[in-house]
Formats: C-alpha cells, sequence, structure tokens
C-alpha cells in the first residue's frame, strides 16, 4: 500500500510537535569483534557541496583517507614500511574504484600477540565498518549498510556519517611472519602484508555477511546462524528485542539449486519473531527460550545448517543471467566461522582465478605479484562485479548511479518496517519521528533559514514546513505517536553503461 506523499504532507504539516528526525545507526568500536555494535540514532543533514575550485585542473577522483597510528614505538622501520603498504593498497583500490565521497579509514599496528610468549602470535588482524545505518531496501527488508557505500550512493540528504568509516586494527607483533614491499625473498611463512590489508579492507568496504554464530546463542542446539541482533537492556531492567538485520551484502545472498533462491525469506521469517512494539524479555535466557520455541528458529537453523555445507551459497550479482554468474561462496568450513564463511569466495572454484584474492586462505610465501601471475589486476571481474552490485561505482561503471529523489512518505504505526511499500529499484532511509513536548510550546518564527556553511542539521526544508526548530533536536523518550518517513534515494537506470 503506497500513500500518496502529498497526504501524508498534510498530515504531517499538522502535527506540530515532531521534535526529532532521526534514524538508526550503529557504531562498530572494535574492527576485530563484530558484536561491539552501539545502537545509536544519527541526524538527517543535506549533502555539503564542495565547491568546484576554480581552476581547470582535472576533477581529482575521491579517495580513502588514512589515519594511522603505529603502537610499535620499537620498530619504527616496520611503522614505515606497514604504512607503505597501506597506502598501496588504497591507490589499487581508488584505481580501480571510482569514488565519488573520500572514505576515511583509521589504521592503527599493534601487538596483538599473547602476552605469554609461550603461546604462538598467529594473529592477524582485521578491519571492519565502522558505522552502519539502516536503510529500507526495494524488497522491504531494512539492511544495515556501511557509512563507506552510503556516502557513494550521494544522496542529497543522509543520516550522519561519523569520522570514520572504516577502522582496521593489524598486528605487528609478529614482524617476521609479514613480508613488504622491498624486502628480500618472501619466506613460504610470510604473508604478503599488502594482500592481508587488501583484503580486510574489501570486507570492510561491505563485502561482510551479517549472519553469524551469535556468542549469546552458544549453548542453543542444533546451532543457528542469525542477522545482527538487538536486544537492548534499559537500566539494567528488562531486555527488548529490537531485531535482526541484515547487511547490505546479505541482499544478494542466494541458495544455489535447481533453483536460485535468495535468503530473504529466511530473514523476513526471522523478522517476523514477535512483531509488537515493546518486546520485552526478563533476562536473555528468556529471550532465547522463546526464540527457539517459535516457528522463526527452523530458519536460523536451516542457514546454520547450509552454511557448513560447501558449494550451498552464492553470491547473485546484478544482471546474471544464469547459475554461471553466480559467485559461489566460501561455505566448506565446519564449524562455521565468523567473518570468514560467506565472507569470501569458494576457494576450490576461485583459487586459481583472476579472483584468487577472495578465497580464504592467505597464501603464504607468495608476495601479491607471485599470485597475479599475468591478471592485471589483484581485483578480479567477479569481485568487482560483486563491489558494484552493491553500488560501488567502478572504474568499469563510473556511473553505477544511485540517483536522488527525496521523497517524504509517512506512515503511522508503532513499530517501523511494516506496510511500506517503496518505490521499486530503490534505497530508502527510514527516519523515525518523535513526538516532542505537549503542544503549548510556541512555535519560532519561520524565517530562521541556518546559514549553509557547515553541516547543518536543518530539517525543515525537507518537509516544505516551518514547524520545527532545527536547533532543538532532543531525543524524547515519549513515543506517544511514531511516524515513520522515508527519504528515498532512487537507483538510476544500471543498464546504461
Ligand atoms: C586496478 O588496479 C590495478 C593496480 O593498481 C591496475 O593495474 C588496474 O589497471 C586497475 N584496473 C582497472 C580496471 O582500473
Ligand atoms: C610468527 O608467525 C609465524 C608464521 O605465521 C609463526 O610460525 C611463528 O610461530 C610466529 N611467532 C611466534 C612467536 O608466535
Ligand atoms: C542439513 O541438511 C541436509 C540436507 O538438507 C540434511 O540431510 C541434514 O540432516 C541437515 N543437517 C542438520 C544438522 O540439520
Ligand atoms: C529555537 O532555536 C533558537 C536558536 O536558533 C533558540 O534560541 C530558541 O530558544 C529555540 N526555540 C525553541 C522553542 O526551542
Ligand atoms: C507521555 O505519554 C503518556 C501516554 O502514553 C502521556 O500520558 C504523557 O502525558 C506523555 N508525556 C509527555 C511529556 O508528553
Amino acid at each position: 500500500m503506497k500513500i500518496p506523499p502529498s497526504f501524508l504532507l498534510l498530515s504531517i504539516a499538522s502535527l506540530t510537535s515532531i521534535r526529532e528526525i532521526a534514524a538508526q545507526c550503529y557504531d562498530y568500536t572494535d574492527a576485530l569483534d563484530l558484536n561491539a555494535r552501539i545502537p545509536t540514532s544519527c541526524k538527517l543533514v543535506d549533502k555539503i557541496e564542495i565547491p568546484t575550485p576554480p581552476t581547470k585542473a582535472p576533477a581529482e577522483s575521491s579517495k580513502f583517507i588514512i589515519d594511522y597510528k603505529c603502537e610499535i614505538q620499537t620498530n619504527q622501520d616496520l611503522c614505515a614500511r606497514a604504512q607503505r603498504s597501506i597506502q598501496k593498497v588504497c591507490e589499487i583500490l581508488t584505481e580501480n574504484l571510482s569514488l565519488r565521497k573520500n572514505i576515511n579509514v583509521d589504521v592503527s599496528l599493534k601487538d596483538l600477540c599473547p602476552t605469554d610468549a609461550q603461546q604462538s602470535c598467529n594473529e592477524l588482524g582485521g578491519a571492519g565498518f565502522a558505522r552502519t545505518m539502516e536503510l529500507l531496501d526495494d524488497d522491504d527488508i531494512i539492511r544495515e549498510y556501511p557509512t563507506a557505500l552510503v556516502k557513494q550512493f550521494d544522496c542529497d540528504q543522509h543520516y550522519e556519517f561519523g569520522d570514520v568509516d572504516i577502522r582496521a586494527v593489524f598486528n605487528g607483533g609478529n614482524a617476521t611472519s609479514l613480508w613488504f614491499e622491498g624486502d628480500p625473498q618472501i619466506t613460504s611463512d610470510q604473508i604478503d602484508f599488502r594482500r592481508l590489508v587488501l583484503k580486510k579492507f574489501i570486507n570492510a568496504l561491505g563485502v561482510k555477511t551479517s549472519w553469524i554464530e551469535q556468542p549469546i546463542f552458544d549453548k542453543v542446539s542444533p546451532t543457528i546462524l542469525t542477522p545482527q541482533l538487538t536486544l537492548s537492556q534499559e537500566n539494567g531492567g528488562d531486555f527488548e528485542f529490537k531485531g535482526f538485520k541484515e547487511y547490505a551484502y546479505d541482499k544478494y545472498i542466494i541458495f544455489r539449486g535447481k533453483e536460485l533462491q535468495s535468503i530473504h525469506d529466511a530473514a523476513k521469517s526471522l523478522d517476523e519473531f514477535v512483531k509488537e512494539p515493546d518486546v520485552k524479555f526478563k533476562d536473555q535466557e528468556e529471550f532465547i527460550a522463546q526464540l527457539v520455541k517459535s516457528p522463526q528458529i527452523e530458519a536460523a537453523q536451516r542457514m546454520a545448517n547450509v552454511s557448513v555445507n560447501p558449494f550451498t551459497l552464492g553470491f547473485l550479482p546484478r544482471g546474471a543471467k544464469s547459475d554461471d554468474d553466480v559467485i559461489v561462496l566460501e561455505t566448506s568450513f565446519n564449524p562455521y566461522q565468523n567473518d570468514v564463511s560467506m565472507n569470501n569466495f569458494d576457494a576450490s572454484i576461485y583459487a586459481d582465478t583472476e579472483d584468487f584474492l577472495m578465497v580464504s586462505t592467505l597464501t603464504s610465501g607468495k608476495t601479491l605479484e607471485d599470485s597475479m601471475g599475468k591478471f592485471l589486476s589483484p581485483l578480479g571481474p567477479r569481485l568487482i562485479s560483486l563491489l558494484e552490485t552493491l553500488g560501488y561505482p567502478t572504474k568499469k561503471l563510473p556511473e553505477n548511479d544511485f540517483k536522488t529523489n527525496t521523497e517524504v512518505i509517512l506512515t503511522k504505526t508503532t513499530y517501523v518496517v511494516t506496510e511500506i511499500k517503496t518505490v521499486s529499484k530503490s534505497v530508502v532511509t527510514v527516519i523515525e519521528i518523535v513526538t516532542g513536548p505537549p503542544p503549548q510550546q510556541t512555535l519560532p518564527p519561520t524565517n530562521n533559514n541556518p546559514s549553509q556553511d557547515d553541516d547543518n542539521n536543518d530539517v525543515i526544508d525537507n518537509f516544505g514546513q516551518d514547524i520545527f526548530n532545527s536547533s532543538s533536536f532532543n531525543i524524547q523518550n515519549n513515543l506517544t505517536l511514531m511516524f515513520i518517513a522515508l527519504v528515498c534515494c532512487i537507483l538510476g537506470s544500471l543498464n546504461t553503461i
């Protein structure tokens, strides 16, 4: 059911107490732990236009901005060599992608070895997104999109990005296990540091599934796999279930078989678990017990089952015509390995192809160039098509265009998500508008358009009305009325290459 926007604009205009427009974002605070995830509300802001410089210099494409910290004070040489490798990786990525907005990366090199010197040190490190934001996809599922990707959509309005898009931590504690450009011949137990960084950065760009074995379900048998879970506890009281959320990448994952079938159904089914607002549980055990008893548990068990059987899951690139175009994902590890399974390509198929980079084992004893052989780029054609499918503009497809068209749609509901049909081929942002204090408060005069100088949080223009005081977005906890506004960001035609 689609409600005409004009009607909805009217209905919102008559609401005088709306104070807050914020979307659900998640901050990921630890590059090595997908569970270090904090829900945070983020405001809608207008795109900042960067004035075009008067010179006729060719427009420089956007790039990765690296904030690098080396915490191995005793080995400055290592610090410098690692830095050069990271720069090289960013060059490879920028040469192959056609970024519209800079991506800010926070990288540190640390000693991640166990303090007990007796224990071996095989930790390599990793990278992940620093912030995601919920967007309602054209298949009616709200997914978490990493900011690095949302930036490339280039919407006129978007939710606040953080200072950092990607967080990475690498281990410099076992320096002899790493090989750097310019070093002598690589030894059989050394890993080319560029390969490691490139691989992890690609995951952090969004080649990452939300389907993991959550620590909270450790004791559930048979094993279950679920998307990211938000279970929040308020002031030591009840636990509130706020849903299972997939990532952008998961939209394109399919069950392989006679017929290609998307895993949406599994995600949708899990989403059915307790739909009402305020789904509260006394404690985590009660939540787990309820989930295990629910009909939804089957979908989670099925995912756990297929994800440990080889060749069962694939990534469907946009424009795929047959099963041959499907990228077979790594599902041969049993038990499932969070962060490895499903995030890589099947090694038995792709290890010797141009897409060698995307297999799970970080080949040691071979430099990136050794592995490339006569291939022209470390990024294979399947990986490029995957990144294009996610929405990254690339050298091959610079017009991978998520055109923006801001439209406000409102629906009165107590729980986000339901019943909203969106424009097909669109990515839609969900905003919650929370009611403010009682309406006796006088409204401010209308012509207080703030100057355009900076990141303004002025939402007045979005709705073509003046009822908001843009400088007073206080989060109100009283959700007597909750409205959802959707800002669409419509995908341009992808057929025009
Ligand atoms: C990708 O990057 C590599 C390494 O920098 C470069 O050799 C190659 O030409 C690039 N490929 C494309 C399609 O731009
Ligand atoms: C350092 O890494 C190498 C190669 O992975 C490994 O063989 C070695 O045991 C590690 N060193 C320590 C002290 O753990
Ligand atoms: C997984 O699925 C296969 C095939 O559908 C089935 O034979 C097997 O019993 C399942 N395993 C578990 C643990 O459910
Ligand atoms: C509206 O914002 C202005 C500052 O721009 C502030 O002085 C004023 O108190 C605010 N009014 C209300 C009703 O919050
Ligand atoms: C909050 O909501 C309740 C009803 O749910 C209402 O009685 C109360 O007045 C509201 N408080 C404020 C500050 O709006």
